[in-house]
């Protein structure tokens, strides 16, 4: 490895790349980028002659021994380099870009040593711990790159996984940083696997202090990719809309369904139900099961329904308590109406494609109203002018004038329709918390079934044991990481100074 600081001809190519990626000298500095010759024993060799034998450059990982025998060679060719560190900062391995489009393998990266176990670490972890410490949201991004951009983009807390996907013991390591990390997803179908399988993985294991959320970027675009076409400010708002885990499993349970039918609808509840119960927090499971119910409430019978709705002995109807309580708890409901309104009136050609759904908003504010009217019918008037400057000077929206104009529109529409989603589900929630009280005794019997099953499924949920390194093991890993950090320190990839 090289570093990209020191004056050789063969860095040249490597700079030149980093650059045309956009990273300056200060970034190369600041997450130690270095780079690795296309050469087969450049860095074996300068091992060799600091002194270290071949068994302990083999297995830093760094050298490889060819199947058939033979002098051991370097792992990393022609690749730029990113040093890895664990918790405490200390180096356990590489990541490996090839600056070749069509190399095999796009990233190469340390293999599994007594070091660097991948499942067990993540990308730039010690730095993100001190900036969620102070105050950051911790982000996790699929690749290094993207982790640099983020960062780089004022996102101190990202990390990403070691080129394989997110185990258990990342999200415990996540968990340990931060009860509600972000999970940024590439907006490609690899994205979309990561995030199914990551569902799976995190329900058994949500609860109180162990949440997720998810921002999907733009089809095509990672976070690198975002900040470079559209700004920080753009993954800022993609990140201040991360949705819930509950969100992605329902997205994925009816995503391209119809329930035209009894049976299709009870297959989704059994989804569903079997979903939930692998949440082993009781609390959590209830709100999960509640908020599912919402949604099926919203998609099945969003029309039709208007129980709830009580009629007083005075015969004047009045909300039910349920309605009540929920409103309360639930003010954003006018943000969400109002930031909606904004960014359409600051970003007209986004209406098109939300006409129908901007149509269904029906603003208590007048001067809302009189905006929703000039914005659908393309004229202008003094109230909702007055609309607009109230907005414009609402900081509670949290979008403010300049992100919205200063935004590519595929961002600002993700931003858009995800507002209109959380009001739609709004709107739906506190429609179906009505009716849920009308059927109170109907849902009690069946909840009281429901916990029956998930005691009984509690009780065939084999505990897994926690897996435990010897001390001996740690000495082994301490040693092994001082001597790499020494490595990277002392930079013996550097040429001696001539004589
Ligand atoms: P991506 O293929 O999404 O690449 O891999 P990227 O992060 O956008 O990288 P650039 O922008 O093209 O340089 C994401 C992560 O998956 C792992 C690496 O950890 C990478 O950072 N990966 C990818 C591999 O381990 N091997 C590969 O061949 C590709
Ligand atoms: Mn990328």
């Amino acid at each position: 490895m090289v570093p990209l600081a020191a004056a050789d001809r063969r860095s040249a190519e490597a700079r030149a790349y980093l650059l045309r990626r956009g990273l300056d000298q200060a970034a190369e500095e600041r997450f130690e980028i270095g780079f690795a010759p296309d050469q087969r024993y450049a860095l074996t060799q300068a091992l060799k002659d600091k002194g270290f034998d071949d068994g302990l450059i083999v297995e830093s990982g760094m050298s490889a021994k060819p199947d058939g025998g033979g002098q051991i060679y370097d792992r990393f060719r022609g690749r730029i380099i990113f040093p890895i560190r664990d918790g405490q900062g200390r180096c356990i391995g590489f990541g490996g870009r090839s600056m070749d489009p069509n190399a095999r393998a796009k990233y190469l990266n340390s293999p599994e040593t007594p070091l660097f176990d991948k499942g067990r670490n993540l990308y730039h972890v010690a730095s993100a711990r001190a900036a969620v410490a102070k105050g950051k949201a911790l982000i996790v991004a699929e690749g290094y790159m993207d982790v640099i951009a983020l960062v780089r983009a004022g996102f101190d807390g990202a990390v990403a996984p070691l080129g394989t996907a997110i185990t258990e013991d990342q999200l415990r390591l996540m968990w340990r940083i931060s009860p509600e990390p972000v999970i940024a997803l590439d907006g490609d179908a690899a994205g979309q696997r990561a995030a199914q399988r990551l569902i799976d993985l995190a329900l058994p294991m949500t609860g109180p202090g162990q949440a997720l959320r998810f921002v999907v970027l733009p089809a095509g675009q990672d976070p690198d990719d975002l900040i470079k076409a559209a700004g920080a400010g753009a993954m800022g708002a993609l990140l201040d809309n991360a949705r819930p885990l509950v969100d992605l499993l329902w997205a994925r349970e009816i995503e391209g369904q119809v329930f035209d039918s009894p049976e299709r609808k009870a297959a989704l509840d059994k989804r569903l139900n079997d979903a939930i119960g692998k949440i082993p927090d009781e609390a959590t499971r209830r709100h999960y099961d509640r908020e599912l119910g919402q949604k099926k409430w919203a998609l099945f019978g969003g029309t039709t329904g208007r129980r709830g709705q009580k009629t007083g002995p005075n015969g004047r109807k009045s909300a039910s308590t349920a309605e009540v309580k929920l409103n309360s708890l639930l003010p954003a409901e006018g943000l969400l109406e109002g930031a909606s309104l904004l960014i359409c009136a600051l970003r007209p050609e986004l209406i098109g494609a939300v006409e129908t759904r901007i149509e269904r908003l029906t603003p208590k504010d007048q001067n809302r109203a009189a905006l929703l009217f000039d914005l659908l019918s393309h004229s202008e008037s003094p109230a909702g002018r007055q609309g607009l400057e109230t907005l414009r000077a609402d900081a509670h929206l949290g979008l403010t004038p300049s992100v919205i104009c200063s935004q590519d529109a595929d961002a600002v529409a993700a931003i858009l329709n995800n507002l209109l989603d959380r009001l739609e589900a709004q709107r739906a929630a506190g429609a179906e918390l009505a009716r849920a009280e009308a059927e109170i005794q109907g849902e009690a019997d069946e909840g009281l079934t429901w916990r029956m099953q998930q005691i009984a499924r509690a009780r065939h949920r084999a505990e897994r044991p926690e897996l435990e390194t010897s001390g001996d093991m740690n000495e082994d890993r301490d040693a092994l990481s001082a001597q790499l950090s020494g490595w990277v320190n002392e930079q013996i990839w550097r040429k001696p100074p001539k004589r």
